[in-house]
């Protein structure tokens, strides 16, 4: 089936992302929020993002704005049923995923593929409450969307193929390279990366290391970009705890349990960037470790 027209809800920073990628991508993107002022938040950064891109020569003047062209923002739910494919990216909350679908259903295509970019929820659970189980499927992006080459597909027990094989060819055309995941806890990004981020704090909790020696060595010594504690203030230290949630609960293994300064630094209020403090405080001209 052909893809033209996508529904994205939520502006957020997962939502203005893919927005982002859609619209450069050539297709024309409507964007919903419940807040006027997260749709003006998000069109400014997905136009300070396209810049970027045409300042490093990767996208051109004209490119940049035909995509911010082919965008239109709503605050109508409703407004988001006639397209072609819904991405829902609102809060990781199942009740908050539910009823964004609830209030879909009655304005939807017959036609129309709904998908979550839940980083963690059941897909066949979200997909059983809706009337096309068979079209609903598991489409996860990574942050910073407009920067990462992958996004996972996760098939749900009763996605079709017909649908399966749509989004495969969307992310072709996105020019991102797809992963394809079961639907069980945490698909496969998460089931790895959030048990090496848990265990990095369970490294700084049990005062094996500091925060900058913990990150030194992943980044030095594992090569990679961020180190764990510092790659958790970008995801968020709330996300980190519910996705470490989901995976003890869903998978019944102590091996999941979350640190408890882990869950000290969420009761805090101190979430990571978001919040200017997490692992590091971000309030000064550069990041300074917590402890
Ligand atoms: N939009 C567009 N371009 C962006 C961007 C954005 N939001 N953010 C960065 N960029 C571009 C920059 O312009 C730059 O482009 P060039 O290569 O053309 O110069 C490039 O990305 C690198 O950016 P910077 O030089 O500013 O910074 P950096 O080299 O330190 O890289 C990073 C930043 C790409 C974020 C890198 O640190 C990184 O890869 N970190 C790890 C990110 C990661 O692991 N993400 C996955 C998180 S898990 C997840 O998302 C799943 C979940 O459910 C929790």
């Amino acid at each position: 089936m052909e893809i033209r027209t996508v529904g994205v809800v939520g502006a957020g920073q997962m939502g203005n992302g893919i927005a982002h990628v859609f619209s450069l991508a050539g297709y024309d993107v409507i964007l919903a929020d419940i807040s006027e002022d997260s749709l003006k938040k998000a069109l400014a950064t997905i136009d300070r993002n396209i810049e970027r891109q045409v300042s490093r020569g990767k996208v051109t003047a004209e490119d940049k704005a035909a995509a911010l062209a082919r965008i239109r923002t709503t605050l109508t739910l409703s407004d988001v049923g006639a397209t072609d494919l819904i991405i829902e990216a609102a809060t990781e909350k199942e009740t908050v995923k539910q009823a964004i679908f609830q209030d879909l259903l009655p304005h939807l295509l017959p036609h129309t593929i709904l998908t979550s970019n839940t980083s963690s929820i059941s897909i066949t659970r979200l997909a059983s409450r809706t009337d096309r189980p068979e079209k609903f499927m598991g489409f996860h992006f990574m942050n910073p969307v407009p920067v990462m080459q992958l996004v996972e597909l996760i098939r749900g027990i009763a996605t079709d193929q017909d649908t399966w094989e749509s989004m495969h060819a969307v992310v072709r055309q996105l020019g991102k390279t797809a992963s394809s995941s079961e639907d069980f806890p945490a698909f496969i990004v998460n089931r790895i990366l959030m048990p090496m981020i848990n265990e990095a704090v369970y490294t700084l909790y049990e005062g094996v290391g500091s925060v900058k020696s913990i990150d030194e060595s992943l980044k030095l010594g594992a090569n990679h970009p961020m180190g764990p504690l510092e790659l958790a203030d970008f995801i968020g230290l709330d996300t980190c705890l519910s996705i470490m949630n989901v995976l003890h609960e869903g998978l019944a293994d102590t091996k999941y349990r979350p640190c408890p300064l882990l869950t000290k630094y969420v009761e805090a209020g101190w979430l990571g960037r978001k919040t200017q403090r997490g692992f590091y405080d971000y309030r000064g001209e550069v990041p300074v470790p917590t402890r």
